[in-house]
């Protein structure tokens, strides 16, 4: 099946959803682009809930003026019901494909399904928006595929049980809030494994023939790349901004795969920073600051 970011018809199959219910089963990649090259904008962390209207519409107007192609997102878009207000209103203006994954952040207010299946439903009914966690890889030309997970800061690195840190996420999302808080290191390190293996299936889905595939995760899937002011993380911050089980599937595919360039785009620490962790895998990091949306960069696919 090929889907489009044009592409009404095709996207609104009920396949898209099924994929996400049975997340092992990606069969193939879901769509060509059409074209050979690709310009696509890549912003992380948003956070639209605490941008004023003025800040948000010179924002859209650096994005309208950039004439590229599409727009990528790695997460954290706003909080709650407001993520699909946002979303709505980006499509509207921005009025070209956008692909976005989901960060902890815009799942504040509710429980993690809901806010995935709400967000599913916003993608299948919006042609311009593609939730890359719940689509298939997507094939910008022969040789070159985008794939997408939120991810989850899982609990497999840094020292959880020693660490002072409790995130937010855990008085915020219902997931958390409802069960005792011995159950929480278990929880998060299960999100880590769901994503992980949906990262397992989409990359095993993609041809051999690709050369280059864009993965756009909003936590980073290394400590290597979890950065903040210049320096990487420390053990007390790890297991809630790394999400190890996905770094695991990247550098097990990586190895497999010497002749296939993994690009991957992460956010989640607001700091900029770039991890070569294979000579064909290396993790970007982006900047962001609150109530100051901004463009990461400029990336140029094909
Ligand atoms: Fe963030
Ligand atoms: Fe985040």
């Amino acid at each position: 099946m090929f889907w489009r970011p044009d592409g009404l018809n095709e996207k609104k199959t009920a396949g898209v959803t099924s994929r996400f219910l049975l997340a092992m089963t990606w069969g193939c990649y879901s769509g060509r682009i059409g074209n050979s090259h690709m310009r696509l904008l890549w912003t992380s962390d948003i956070h639209l809930n605490h941008v004023d209207f003025p800040t948000w519409d010179q924002w859209l107007l650096a994005l309208c003026e950039a004439e590229a192609d599409g727009l990528l997102i790695t997460g954290d878009i706003s909080e709650s019901n407001d993520v699909y207000f946002q979303l709505r209103r980006l499509a509207d203006a921005f009025a070209k494909p956008i692909y976005f994954v989901l960060g902890n952040h815009d799942f504040y207010g509710s429980s993690i399904a809901r806010t995935r299946q709400q967000a599913s439903a916003l993608a299948r009914e919006l042609p311009e928006l593609c939730y890359l966690t719940d689509s298939a890889p997507i094939a910008i030309s022969d040789s070159v595929y985008l794939l997408g997970e939120d991810g989850w800061g899982d609990g497999t690195r840094g020292d959880y049980q020693g660490s002072p840190v409790r995130m937010q996420d855990f008085e915020q999302i219902s997931d958390f809030h409802q069960v005792d808080r011995d159950l929480w290191q278990g929880l998060i390190q299960q999100q880590g494994q769901q994503s992980a293996a949906r990262v397992r299936a989409k990359l095993s889905s993609v041809p051999d023939s690709a050369q280059t595939i864009y993965v756009a995760t909003h936590v980073p899937p290394f400590c290597e790349a979890c950065w903040y002011q210049g320096r990487t993380t420390d053990e007390n911050w790890a297991p809630f901004f790394v999400c190890g089980q996905v770094g695991d599937a990247l550098l097990d595919y990586a190895a497999e795969h010497p002749h296939i360039k993994l690009v991957v785009l992460c956010g989640h620490t607001h700091y900029r920073g770039t991890a070569e962790m294979l000579p064909n895998l290396v993790v970007h990091t982006a900047a962001a600051e609150y109530a100051q949306p901004e463009i990461e960069s400029s990336l140029e696919i094909h």
